[in-house]
């Protein structure tokens, strides 16, 4: 292709990366851009056993001795109405938190504890009073035990509990809320099962019932969307995935396909059954060649095919480089360290490094570029708006003398996702919304408070809770003025 030549010289000019010249205007956030913060229940709120809340599967989990349990949390529970006047002070037009279904059914199914109905319609009138629009997640990773002691999501009675609390859910808060996101990250959990936690005396499933398990939440999903649909006209309702996009580690055509396989089994599988109410072809294949595919009732391909999202949300953190397996164990391999998070899969793909990314002190990749990416494939494929629900950057902050906290490192992190998020609206991706994790410190899901996220610092250690009191960081004041500028001054 021929270019312009002084087109040329301005490119051969720009660093890599930076191709956004090829635009002569950058488009402009929109307008009613839902600029937000996230968080969820059993990370945020403490108060564990309080006011009738029942025990989750989180609560039931051996925990690691070296760090923090969720039994306090950063206290939001009791403090909440300090927190969301500092998300005011902030500028937040949007807060992304979960509800506990404990607390709302603390069996998971039967009698509803008033006082966790209280407790989230005060948090909603407490939002909705400064118009900080609330974004509800129905179910971040806490199952109720009681439930996950009948089998969990692999017994269908699950999606029956499901359907009930989400019912409650609507009439209690249906005419308060407009957006409503179904399951936090679904394939975390069908992925890396025990990444969340097993509670004590449980195994890890087998994939064969994992992928069951998988079929079940995406039947209670796509029930979940209709009957919000019924019940709240005027809401809208996606899932919540976490969703990247794959690069081959070289041009070899083979890891061209194993970085689609896994860009496939990990992220398309579960959203193409959201949006398309199919399953994904290439993942059916795979599932079927490996005797892993779920029993299907009759109705059931019926009723997912009939449920529709109104929006994808997507949790992006970073991009993964994949080649094409070698075909033994040496594919496997733990996500930076994390034994956890195993990676790899023989005949599948294995996990490989990208030299052109950076990586946090975690070891998790850092590339905003991959965001815009992801969010051209995302819409190119659905669509459909897209809500960004989580993307951040954990780090062990340190409050230095007169509660100062430096954490520049999250205002490049952010601002440079931001850069190449307007470059995806540029592009013509139809962004609604950006929620950073987090709002506020909360427990990490593995690194408890050594590794924090919010724009609020928590002041507790590990295991002294100390006063708990709220400190802004330098970036809360950095985003405030992003906010305030509607992403104009970056
Ligand atoms: C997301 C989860 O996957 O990543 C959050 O939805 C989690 O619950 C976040 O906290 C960050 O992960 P981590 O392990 O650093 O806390």
């Amino acid at each position: 292709m021929k270019l312009r030549s002084d087109l040329k010289t301005k490119i051969f000019k720009l660093k890599r990366g930076d191709y956004k010249m090829i635009y002569n205007n950058i488009k402009e956030f929109p307008e009613n851009f839902l600029w937000g913060a996230s968080t969820s229940a059993y990370q945020v709120e403490g108060a564990s056993n309080e006011d009738g809340k029942g025990m989750s599967v989180i609560d039931m989990c051996d925990h690691p001795k070296e760090t923090s349990d969720f039994k306090v949390a950063s206290d939001h529970y009791h403090r909440f109405k300090e927190d969301v006047k500092l998300f005011a002070d902030l500028g937040l037009k949007a807060y992304r938190f979960s509800i506990a279904w404990t607390r709302i059914i603390p069996n998971g199914i039967g009698d509803i504890n008033e006082k966790g109905i209280k407790f989230y319609n005060d948090l909603i009138d407490e939002l909705n009073s400064y118009g900080i629009e609330p974004i509800v997640t129905m179910f971040h990773f806490d199952l109720p035990y009681a439930l996950e002691e009948k089998g969990g999501w692999g017994n269908r009675e699950t999606i029956d509990a499901f359907i009930e609390y989400a019912k409650v859910l609507f009439e209690c808060f249906g005419s308060k809320v407009k957006y409503w996101l179904t399951i936090n990250e679904q394939n975390t959990m069908i992925l890396h099962p025990g990444a969340i936690g097993i509670p004590k005396g449980f195994e890890i499933p087998t994939k064969k019932e994992i992928y069951q398990q998988n079929h079940h939440m995406l039947l209670a999903q796509a029930r979940v969307m209709n009957l919000c649909h019924k019940m709240c006209p005027d809401s809208k309702i996606g899932p919540a995935v976490n969703t990247t996009a794959m690069y081959g580690e070289t041009c070899n055509p083979n890891d061209a396909i194993a970085a689609h396989n896994w860009e496939t089994i990990r992220c398309w599988s579960f959203l193409d059954v959201a949006a398309f109410g199919r399953y994904n072809s290439l993942s059916w294949s795979y599932l079927v060649d490996r005797g892993l595919e779920p029993n299907i009732l009759e109705g059931d391909m019926e009723e997912m095919a009939s449920a529709r999202p109104d929006f994808i949300a997507i949790n992006y953190y970073s991009t993964a480089t994949i080649a094409a397996s070698k075909g033994d164990t040496s594919d496997i391999s733990a996500r930076a360290g994390d034994q956890q998070i195993m990676l790899g899969e023989q005949g599948v793909y294995r996990a490989a490094e990208n030299p052109y990314v950076d990586k946090t002190k975690y070891g998790w990749v850092i590339d905003p570029v991959g965001l815009r990416l992801t969010l051209r494939k995302v819409y190119e494929r659905y669509n459909l708006p897209i809500l960004i629900t989580e993307n951040g950057i954990g780090a062990p902050d340190v409050v230095e003398e007169n509660d100062v906290i430096n954490d520049d490192y999250r205002i490049d992190y952010i601002k440079k996702h931001l850069e190449q998020l307007q470059l995806a609206i540029t592009d013509g991706v139809k962004v609604i919304g950006y929620c950073p994790w987090s709002a506020i410190d909360v427990v990490s899901t593995h690194q408890g408070y050594g590794k924090r996220y919010g724009f609020i610092y928590v002041n507790r250690d590990e295991f002294d809770l100390k006063d708990l009191r709220r400190i802004k960081k330098k970036s809360f004041n950095w985003y405030k003025n992003v906010i305030a500028t509607n992403g104009k001054v970056l």
